[in-house]
């Protein structure tokens, strides 16, 4: 049978897409990455997907007059490969309306607050800066909302005396490897609706909830 298909969209480093080729590799997560897109040619995660024999593409959204036009295009990448999940691995791009309902219910993200917390952009600093005493990550659907669909599963650390937001990130990035291929295989086995999801005692309302 095959297995369920995942698409990933980068646009950098692409360790959270190391940890979905890991955990595909070792059938931890029963599924396969058909192809990894980046919108930036020199993405290290290009490297990490060609290493791993995966099929990537490049799209430059600079090619593009508009974001629309950039967001059709890259619909038309990924359409004939008809992922059941589209996966934003750091893709630093905001999404057009027309492509989050594209893909609606198939389009997930993972950003580094524990959301409704922070939503955009500097969320590590700017957790620091609040004087939070933890921060983490949140896996979501994606809405037309920025940060602001349906949470999925959400990974918390302590903000230590002295971190740096780089520091902080290393920390996040390390539970993002874990929650996110994680809530992959939770939505992928439909197990959204059988309760909460846990992880490290972190909690969230697991499925087509808002925000508590
Ligand atoms: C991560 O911090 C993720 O939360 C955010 O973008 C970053 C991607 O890092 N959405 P990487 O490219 O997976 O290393």
């Amino acid at each position: 049978m095959k297995k369920p298909q995942l698409v990933i969209l980068i646009s950098g480093s692409g360790t959270n897409l190391q940890a979905f080729i890991d955990q595909c590799a070792s059938g931890e997560l029963n599924a396969e990455i058909a192809c990894v897109i980046s919108n930036k040619a020199d993405a290290f995660g290009l490297e990490r997907a060609k290493s791993a024999g995966i099929q990537t593409a490049t799209l430059s959204h600079k090619d593009f007059d508009s974001r629309e036009a950039f967001d059709q295009a890259l619909i038309e990448l990924i359409d004939p490969y008809q992922p059941d999940l589209v996966v934003l691995a750091g893709f630093m791009r905001i999404l057009s309306a027309g492509f989050v309902q594209h893909f609606l219910g198939k389009l997930i993200n993972i950003h580094p607050s524990l959301l409704p917390k922070y939503a955009g952009l500097n969320t590590h600093q700017r957790a620091i800066d609040a004087g939070d005493s933890e921060a983490g990550a949140t896996v979501h659907f994606v809405t037309e909302e920025l940060d602001g669909g349906p949470a999925i599963l959400q990974a918390a650390v302590p903000i230590h005396e002295g971190d740096t937001a780089d520091i902080l990130a290393s920390r996040i990035l390390e539970q993002e490897h874990k929650i996110y291929p994680l809530a992959t295989k939770l939505i992928l086995e439909g197990k959204l609706n059988e309760g909460q999801a846990f992880y490290e005692g972190s909690a969230l309302p697991a499925s087509g909830h808002a925000y508590p």
